[in-house]
């Protein structure tokens, strides 16, 4: 498949994950990318495989916090620049921070909230124009499944991705004219450094029976990155033209 074939695509959290997936996916399909990460090293292990792979010519990468507004706008300057204007933006960076509400203090609800949602705002608000004027262009947000479905401990994170879900749907209404679609993917039970450890875990005394649903239905446990990468792929290419102001639940049936 070739969907991306001269389509410029600007991810970030490329440096992990589901975002490095993504990445990887997008350039096996034929797309110029630029990712960005705040982790120089997680990047680094991005592009290696890239030029292992082939595509080191269609791939550049910085560091970027998206949760500051000067570097946005720099970012996403350097990156049009870089791709030679903008078609589709992929907003996978994002932070999981657990504990107790009562003991959740304020530096951590506004760390949470300033990189995933005030992050995924920023970078939105800063690609706009060159995403108008990019080619069937489309931004694929990242909600969770704890937008929709309750998981205790994560107050700020779950508020965080409810509140990109429905961005997401009031960026649909207002751009829909102009043909820029906006989609959220709403992951959940996925491998990636965010489940297997980075940042704080579950508090000690994690009250597992508040936990009502663990498992996927399907396979043998969590999934490989990639299955939720080849649902971004087709959101952001002309397989998903018809779809916008809306989420896809990819959690293998966890919470069914
Ligand atoms: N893994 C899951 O089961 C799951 C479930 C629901 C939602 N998600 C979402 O998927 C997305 C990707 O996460 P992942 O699971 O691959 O985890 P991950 O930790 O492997 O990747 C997240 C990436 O975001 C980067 N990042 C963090 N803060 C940043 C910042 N301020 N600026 C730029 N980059 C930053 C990290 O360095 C990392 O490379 C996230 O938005 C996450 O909330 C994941």
């Amino acid at each position: 498949m070739n969907r991306y074939e001269g389509r410029r695509v600007l991810i970030t959290g490329g440096g992990s994950g589901i975002g490095r997936a993504t990445v990887h996916r997008i350039l096996a399909e034929g797309g110029l990318v630029h990712a960005v990460d705040v982790s120089e090293a997680g990047l680094k292990v991005t592009a290696d495989r890239a030029a292992a792979e082939g595509h080191q010519d269609r791939l550049t990468a910085a560091v970027l916090d998206i949760s500051d507004e000067n570097a946005v706008k720099e970012g996403v300057a350097a990156a049009t620049l870089a791709l030679g204007g903008l078609d589709v933006l992929v907003n996978a960076a994002g932070i999981l921070r657990s504990a107790h509400t009562h003991q959740t203090t304020l530096d951590l609800w506004n760390q949470v909230i300033g990189v995933n949602l005030t992050g995924t705002f920023l970078m939105i608000r800063e690609s706009l124009p060159a995403l108008l004027a990019g080619d069937r262009p489309a931004v694929v947000n990242f909600s969770s499944t704890s937008a929709s479905f309750a998981h205790p401990y994560m107050s700020a994170y779950a508020a965080s991705k409810g509140g990109i879900q429905s961005m997401t749907h009031a960026l649909a209404a207002e751009y829909s004219k102009q043909g820029l679609r906006f989609t959220c993917v709403a992951p959940g039970s996925i491998e990636s450094g965010m489940t297997t450890g980075n940042g704080p875990g579950l508090p000690e005394d994690t009250d597992w029976s508040l936990f009502t649903k663990l498992a996927p239905a399907l396979g043998q446990g969590f999934a490989g990155p990639e299955t939720v990468a080849g649902v971004v792929a087709m959101l952001g290419s002309e397989d998903g033209a018809f779809i916008t102001g809306t989420e896809i639940r990819i959690d293998g049936g966890t919470h069914y």
